[in-house]
């Protein structure tokens, strides 16, 4: 059974407390905030105050999707707002297992998060030190595109490998995720799905999310 991670991304902000809510008493079990910065992705969301907003009335995990160049500059303070896991972009990161160490030694869990072009072999030699994998399964920086279709046989070659060496390393996927291709994602073996559109654009979306959580 997979972990649900709906994108506050789809959700709506004028109402965050009840989205909040509903995600508390939903089977979802993660908090899926996309942070951006108008530089490593072409769109700029929300950042610090509206994380730390969130974590007080969230019961659940708050997984921070960084979508932003110099991740390190900004970790503790990411920390600080109440981010749980923290997932910085390989393409961001000369010095990824430096970010790694970094994220660690503030006490949350570490992610590492990959374009869709990008090769998962390229984080084989410190897979060990990552907890979750963010396979963006879209190009970064917006809610509701299109599944990439590739990304199945990425998952498969990057689950292989955690599987070869005895990691517990996640696979979390990242964009596009429906209730028609759910299914397959895990199959190839995704550990956890995000949803934002899957979830938001439905008139329920607490059913929804218990649908996804079922597959
Ligand atoms: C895209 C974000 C995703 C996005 C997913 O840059 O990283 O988390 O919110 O949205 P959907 O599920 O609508 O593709
Ligand atoms: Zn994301």
């Amino acid at each position: 059974m997979a972990l649900i991670a709906p994108s506050i991304l789809s959700a709506n902000f004028l109402k965050l407390s009840d989205d909040i809510h509903m995600i508390n008493e939903s089977q979802a079990d993660w908090f899926h905030l996309d942070v951006m910065d108008g530089r490593f992705v072409p769109n700029i969301s929300f950042g610090f105050p509206v994380i730390a907003a969130i974590k007080k009335e969230a019961r659940k995990t708050l997984d921070v999707h960084l979508m932003i160049e110099e991740p390190g500059k900004y970790a503790e303070e990411f920390k600080n707002a109440g981010a749980d896991i923290l997932s910085v972009h390989i393409e961001a990161c000369p010095h990824l297992h430096r970010n790694l160490q970094q994220i660690k030694s503030l006490g949350m869990q570490a992610g590492v998060a990959i374009n869709p072009h990008t090769p998962v072999q390229n984080m084989f030699d410190v897979l060990h030190d990552i907890d979750v994998v963010c396979m963006m399964s879209v190009n970064p920086g917006f809610g509701g595109q299109k599944f990439i279709a590739h990304t199945i046989e990425k998952i498969k070659t990057l689950k292989a490998e955690i599987v070869r060496r005895g990691l517990s390393t996640l696979i979390e996927i990242d964009g596009g995720v429906t209730l028609e291709n759910a299914s397959s994602i895990i199959a190839a073996g995704a550990d956890v799905l995000v949803a934002g559109n899957t979830v938001f654009s439905t008139s329920d979306p607490s059913d929804t999310i218990a649908k996804l959580k079922g597959m």
